[in-house]
């Protein structure tokens, strides 16, 4: 994998967010801002802003245009591991190597910072430079797969599904809305910055299915096998939920990680020049962060 190509698409995106994104001098509500920033400039892999670059790269588009649909999905998916660390749903401590929001500024911060975050993509979308038509389905992309029919409604299903065993269908289906809807919101989001076709669009969509099934198995798998450290957040906490690795063990998730990325890698034929991707999703099979 070209590491130039992801060095520029991280700090491109870091620099994005850090300076472009959240700057209020004069507002009075500044501990929101702080909350904020807080847990969008923590880290992380920023594997979804990554995911709109190079897509809108393999369209033959100029991906830094497409900085403000990246910074969008960064900021839902980071509400959404805001709001996943509160006492009320995963009660962790730990997120991307630093305390918890909630932690630090208190739940009922936390809770309003991860609103903010949410609401404040959508304004990304609008004020990006893109023709009204791109604009117009860029939200309806990201609100379909970031609400009730995507993460939110995956998370729903994820939460009422704790402490009760699932089929393997039903895990599936949970998994692809919590994890794999923001991952296709990306991927199409790129596709749709980059002028792409209605064929590139649907094999972008295909590609993030299989890619995300295979990244939460891997999540999974992770909180068995990984390091707290090195991950950032806390391992040996999904006892009591309905993971891949209860269901499958640690051998079988292997070879699903294996199979669902080498099916994801197959939909993207339709692209050109795109071994960054592939070696990208090559390298997530045995991620150890
Ligand atoms: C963690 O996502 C939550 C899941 C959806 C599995 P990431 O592993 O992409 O988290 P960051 O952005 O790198 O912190
Ligand atoms: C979280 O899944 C997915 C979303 C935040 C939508 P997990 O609960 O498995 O994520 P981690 O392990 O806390 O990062
Ligand atoms: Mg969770
Ligand atoms: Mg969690
Ligand atoms: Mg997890």
């Amino acid at each position: 994998m070209s590491n130039n190509l992801m060095k520029e698409y991280i700090d491109f995106i870091e620099n994005y967010l850090d300076q472009k994104c959240i700057q209020y001098d004069s507002e009075p509500q500044k501990t929101l801002f702080e909350s904020m920033r807080y847990s969008l400039l923590a880290g992380g892999k920023r594997l979804r802003p990554i995911f709109v670059f190079d897509f809108c790269r393999m369209c033959g588009g100029d991906w830094k245009k497409a900085a403000p649909f990246a910074a969008a999905v960064e900021m839902i998916h980071t509400y959404s591991l805001i709001h996943d660390d509160l006492p009320c749903m995963d009660n962790d401590d730990y997120r991307r190597g630093m305390p918890t929001n909630h932690k630090v500024y208190g739940e009922a911060m936390a809770v309003l910072a991860g609103d903010a975050l949410l609401t404040t993509a959508f304004m990304q979308l609008a004020l990006a430079d893109f023709a009204p038509d791109v604009r117009i389905k860029a939200v309806e992309i990201l609100s379909a797969c970031a609400g009730e029919l995507g993460m939110v409604g995956g998370q729903v299903l994820d939460m009422q599904s704790e402490d009760r065993a699932c089929t393997e269908q039903e895990v599936i289906d949970i998994q692809s809305r919590k994890t794999g809807a923001l991952i296709r919101a990306a991927c199409m989001l790129g596709v749709l910055a980059g002028g792409g076709s209605t064929k590139q669009l649907g094999n972008a969509a295909d590609f993030a299915s299989h890619l995300g099934l295979a990244f939460q198995i891997r999540d999974d798998m992770l909180d068995v096998i990984g390091n707290a450290e090195e991950l950032g957040k806390a391992v040996g906490v999904d006892t009591n939920k309905n993971t891949f690795v209860r269901i499958y063990g640690i051998k079988v998730c292997n070879k699903l990680v294996s199979e669902h990325t080498e099916r994801a890698v197959d939909c993207l034929h339709c692209f050109t020049d795109n071994t960054f991707m592939k070696e990208l999703s090559y390298s997530l099979t045995n991620r150890t962060v």
